[in-house]
């Protein structure tokens, strides 16, 4: 979701900032804006869509300081005029936010009495009215900006360049914010990735710190905005190797990101029994964990209970992070949530933790952006170490997160090793795999697949055991880039309503491992075909029963992970068949940092 850039150094600060917003696109946004200074005042540019070479951008005069934002819509529609920045009414200094004012409505009435005129239907030019209206009572913005900002509610975000161009000001709460440093150079940015081909120096902001960076000396302060205070702050070094985000010529980042996962998956298991240490000590000392996450990773949080639940015979219980409402009730100081993100900058996952770190729970987190918000406020943090992914749709970050809990759920019972080869033997599978010609062979059932499919409008999905999560996960994930109907279900759902659906050629995608399962699958697979379902297999052998068979790699130990990818690639490949874009599918923002 939206996403902040400001920069103040020697460079063209139009260029920086552009280039920094499109390494923020990943996140989804619908609109953007560009603000520079210069002598002659501040020039804004605001566009619709997506951030191109545009002619204006050559326009824009040279500047060293300037923000940008990238929009995602959430109060007011799709326009220039509700796109970020926004003016003050008599030009003096423009905003852009990241979140949501939760008292909007309440403060932009009061600023109407106040005689406050509203151009934009956005709560964020309910910050930019307040900030004017503090303004009568002091001439002094960074004070108008303090106390305007202790009065929104909601988790906020905002930057604001003035228009003498000699400083910009930046205060974070709940939505991201991260500074970059470098010699006569500052980023001020929502993530690391956005200026990381720039500098790897970084200083990590907390909730309610206020930055004040001034050009003529290049002196950067951070203030409490609550009382004031000046913070004292340190920088940290962030890992290089994690900042490419190329294409590499790749039709798009899906195919890339799915592509990768023969080497992420490895690279996210890179944890010695020493490093793992610390968590296993606290699962084992705990009274109940918990795994937390949404969407692919609440799928992902599902799957590594079940590997806790399974090989380490752990009491684990997964929640979906927007719904933790009763359990609220039951943490208690001796348990456990192990977080799973992404980005690390999930909002319902933030304030789930957030909840449960206030009675006292322990956090421990597996995260692939480095430095994010969970990874700072957990205890035990890892890192899944899966390079940018920028397709919104997750993949290798999936398969990273579940690699990492069956290494943990098999360092518990003293096998880390075994675990550790696993998943290379099946990293060396699916490199074999997409290197040969197997691939190209299955890449042409799957483009079948995506011909037979294009045509129907709903789909199922039935896994069982270590696949259920792989079910729900699969079906997202075409879901995701189909804009179809596909649900994923346990086949022990089958016969309690699910069948009722089942017509000729409903399309059924059943999963099947030569696991306790294998059989319980085979007959719900018999079940849907005597209804005459269309029967897409996914297992290791071919069955009679199945009208088109995916091959997929096996494993004696963790069979699931290699499940998923024959969702992603009919995922691909019938987006491409429909005409969509696979790596930015509608309506979907791959940060979802509000709520
Ligand atoms: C959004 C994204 C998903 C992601 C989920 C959680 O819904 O589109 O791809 O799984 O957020 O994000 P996180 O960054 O916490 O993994």
């Amino acid at each position: 979701m939206c996403g902040i850039f400001g920069y103040a150094g020697k460079k063209d600060a139009g260029s920086v900032i552009i280039e920094g917003l499109k390494r923020l696109e990943y996140r989804g946004y619908d609109s953007w804006g560009v603000a520079l200074a210069s002598k002659d005042g501040i020039e804004v540019i605001k566009k619709v869509g997506a951030i191109g070479d545009f002619e204006e951008l050559e326009k824009l005069p040279f500047s060293n300081i300037g923000i940008g934002h990238t929009r995602w819509a959430t109060h007011g529609g799709v326009s220039n005029v509700n796109a970020h920045p926004h003016f003050s009414a008599d030009k003096s200094f423009v905003v852009a936010q990241n979140g949501i004012v939760e008292n909007y409505q309440e403060l932009k009435n009061t600023l109407i009495t106040k005689n406050h005129k509203f151009i934009t239907e956005t709560d964020t030019e309910v910050i930019v009215r307040l900030i004017e209206e503090k303004l009568k009572s002091t001439d002094n913005l960074f004070d108008a900006i303090k106390k305007a900002f202790v009065d929104l509610k909601g988790r906020n975000t905002i930057i604001i360049l003035p228009t003498s161009g000699k400083e910009v000001y930046a205060v974070r709460n709940g939505s991201p914010l991260v500074i970059g440093i470098a010699q006569g150079e500052i980023f001020i940015a929502s993530d690391t990735l956005s200026f990381g081909n720039h500098t790897n120096r970084v200083i990590y902001l907390n909730n309610y710190e206020m930055i004040a960076y001034k050009t003529e000396n290049e002196q950067l302060d951070i203030y409490n905005v609550n009382n004031g205070n000046k913070i004292s702050y340190q920088e940290s070094l962030i890992e290089q190797d994690n900042v490419d985000i190329e294409i590499q010529g790749h039709d798009h980042y899906m195919i890339k990101e799915i592509f990768e996962q023969k080497d992420t998956i490895r690279n996210a298991v890179q944890y010695s029994i020493e490093e793992l240490h610390d968590l296993i000590e606290a699962i084992n000392k705990s009274n109940h964990v918990y795994t937390v996450g949404a969407g692919t990773a609440g799928f992902a949080a599902g799957q590594i209970a079940y590997y806790l639940r399974k090989i380490a015979k752990i009491n684990v219980t997964e929640l979906k992070s927007y719904d933790i409402d009763s359990y609220k009730e039951i943490f208690c100081d001796k348990d456990l949530i192990i977080a799973v993100s992404q980005s690390g900058e999930t909002a319902d996952t933030i304030e789930a933790l957030e909840i449960a770190k206030n009675k006292g729970v322990k956090i421990a987190s597996i995260v692939n952006m480095q430095g994010s918000t969970i990874t700072r406020i957990s205890d035990y943090q890892f890192l899944s170490r899966s390079g940018p992914e920028i397709c919104v749709a997750s993949t290798k970050a999936f398969t990273a997160q579940i690699s990492w809990g069956f290494l943990l759920a098999m360092s518990l019972v003293g096998k880390h090793d075994d675990a550790v080869n696993e998943i290379y033997r099946i990293s060396e599978m699916l490199e074999n795999y997409f290197r040969s010609k197997k691939f190209f062979k299955s890449e042409k059932v799957f483009k079948e697949i995506a011909k037979n499919f294009a045509n129907k409008e709903h789909f199922f999905v039935l896994g069982k055991g270590q696949n259920y999560y792989i079910a729900l996960e699969g079906a997202l994930k075409i879901k995701e880039i189909t804009y179809k109907h596909f649900e994923g279900f346990s086949a022990g759902e089958l016969k309690h309503g699910v069948i009722a659906l089942i017509e000729k050629e409903t399309p059924v995608i059943a999963i099947i491992s030569d696991d306790e399962y294998k059989e319980d699958m085979l007959s719900a697979v018999a079940q849907v075909k005597a209804r005459g379902a269309f029967v897409v297999g996914i297992s290791d052998q071919d069955n009679q029963l199945f009208n088109t068979f995916i091959p997929s790699c096996k494993s004696d130990y963790i069979d699931s992970l290699t499940k998923i990818i024959p969702f992603q690639l009919i995922s691909y490949y019938l987006g491409i068949q429909l005409g969509n874009s696979p790596d930015k599918p509608r309506n979907l923002a791959k940060s979802v940092t509000v709520k």
